[in-house]
């Protein structure tokens, strides 16, 4: 079963509560945080998550692009997070945090830049909930879809299945009804989508489009 999870960086930031209940049907909402120095981009931080979570009955899906998530990331499941990834490029220790993620309550995942190898990170992963691979260069939206990170989504599933574990195996960037065919078929489950979603006239139509389409 795929799971389509809306990118909250597409939607209008002065309307958030809104922006949330318009994507009905949805599994998670994905909430992109940056410090403006994992990328060159700032978002926003835990005070929002609180108050989404408050506002909304939707599970949050918690993508941090920020340094030192060692030191941040537990802040998020406290704020309601459900699900917390952070980029394996920036974490200091990575099994000592998905132990404290998963402690603390929520799933713990581990994030991949598109030139980020999966091999040296096979061990960790019955620590995991979720590996994210990202299909663009974290930090903005409505980037083109890199192709050239399907076999490392392919080389995932394989070692997820080999170790014989159920997590989940995210894909965000440039996942549209264009390319998301492309990402199941390489073993790819949970699908991120920000422009695709937020882009659309009915977010809610375009969440179940992509389903539709992810399922084929
Ligand atoms: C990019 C973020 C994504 C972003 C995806 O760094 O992690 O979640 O919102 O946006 P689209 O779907 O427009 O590529
Ligand atoms: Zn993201």
């Amino acid at each position: 079963m795929a799971q389509i999870n809306p990118s909250i960086l597409s939607a209008d930031f002065a309307r958030l509560a809104d922006e949330a209940r318009a994507v009905e049907g949805a599994d998670w909402l994905h909430v992109d945080v940056m410090d403006n120095h994992f990328v060159p981009n700032l978002t926003l931080g835990v005070p929002v998550v609180e108050s989404l979570r408050k506002a909304t009955d939707i599970p949050l899906d918690c993508h941090l692009m920020i340094e030192d998530p060692d030191r941040w990331a537990p802040a998020y499941v406290d704020a309601g997070a459900g699900s917390v990834t952070f980029h394996v490029e920036a974490a200091a220790a990575p099994v000592r945090l998905a132990r404290e993620i998963r402690a603390k309550g929520a799933r713990a995942s581990m994030a991949l830049k598109p030139a980020t190898p999966i091999e040296p990170y096979e061990d960790l992963l019955p620590e995991l909930d979720m590996v994210l691979v990202m299909t663009v260069e974290p930090g903005f939206g409505g980037q083109a879809f890199l192709d050239v990170t399907l076999p490392k989504i392919r080389r995932t599933r394989k070692l997820i299945e080999r170790h014989g574990l159920s997590l989940w195996l995210q894909v965000d960037g440039g996942v549209s009804t264009a390319t998301i065919e492309r990402c199941a078929e390489a073993g790819a489950d949970v699908f991120v989508a920000g422009s695709a979603v937020y882009g659309a006239d009915d977010p809610a139509a375009a969440v179940a489009a992509l389903r539709e389409q992810a399922e084929r």
